[in-house]
């Protein structure tokens, strides 16, 4: 997909806050070999690296763009990789994620296989946004189905593959897992107006729609900013932004 780096950082200090949430789950040991599965741009990898002693961190992603900004990170300890998280191969201490395993389909599948891939003692730690039922998801969904958007897009919707926190807790227990933290949390941002929330979700989850739209992709944003200043015609606009985050361990 073709990731923006620009747009994704606009929000960085809001996007940050979970990442540090989910480094405070993570079990600080020296020595590991630790994979950073959709590293994006890579500073939130370098910080994952500097918080592990002796450890060689590799981070991983899928777009050539992201991995163009993450190169500058890259040190003796710490390398890029342009590939898929769903196709993960070798055996890792630490599985870190965040908010990136949502663009890979059936966690139901996904998360098993990952947890196949950790060593003995390895830890699993994941974050993904749970925010598919905001009043923005709905009604950038509510847009692609109308005309002229559903023919560009073919029918094309993209529904997030995120599991509840019951499925996640399942899923680990099932894979043998020790240590199984599981929980959903709200950040509460304060955004400038609706057409700020239309431009973090221009970031993520419009993306895959953008690819598909090509020149109709102005109309689309327009459609969807008027709607949303409708619908939330406040200012600041309170934007409550719910995740999943969890953590396990592999039994020695
Ligand atoms: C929302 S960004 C998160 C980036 C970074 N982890 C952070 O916290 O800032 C999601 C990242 O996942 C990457 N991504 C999406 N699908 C992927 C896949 N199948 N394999 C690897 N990376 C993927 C995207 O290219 C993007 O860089």
């Amino acid at each position: 997909m073709p990731w923006n780096p620009d747009l994704y950082h606009k929000f960085q200090a809001e996007r940050a806050a979970p990442f540090y949430d989910l480094l405070a789950l993570v079990d600080v040991r020296p020595n590991l070999k630790v994979i950073d599965l959709g590293c994006g741009t890579g500073e939130l990898t370098r910080q994952l690296a500097d918080r592990l002693p002796n450890s060689r961190v590799t981070g991983l992603d899928n777009s050539p763009q992201m991995l163009d900004k993450a190169a500058s990170f890259s040190t003796s300890n710490l390398v890029f990789q342009l590939g898929d998280q769903s196709t993960l191969t070798g055996t890792w201490d630490l599985i870190f994620s965040n908010a990136a395993l949502q663009w890979s389909e059936n966690h139901a599948e996904l998360i098993p296989y990952l947890f196949r891939h950790l060593s003995p003692g390895g830890q699993i730690a994941v974050q993904v946004p749970s925010n598919h039922n905001h009043l923005s998801h709905q009604i950038y969904r509510e847009t692609a189905a109308e005309e002229p958007f559903h023919s560009i897009l073919g029918g094309f919707q993209r529904h997030s593959p995120v599991l509840t926190i019951d499925e996640y807790a399942r899923l680990l227990f099932d894979c043998g897992a020790e240590k199984i933290t599981v929980f959903e949390k709200i950040y509460p941002h304060v955004l400038e107006d609706s057409d700020a929330v239309v431009e973090w979700i221009s970031g993520t989850a419009l993306v895959p729609y953008f690819e598909r739209l090509g020149g109709f992709k102005e109309k689309f944003l327009q459609v969807i900013r008027t709607k949303m200043r409708a619908a939330m015609p406040e200012s600041p606009v309170f934007y409550p932004f719910r995740r999943i985050l969890f953590s396990a361990k592999k039994p020695h």
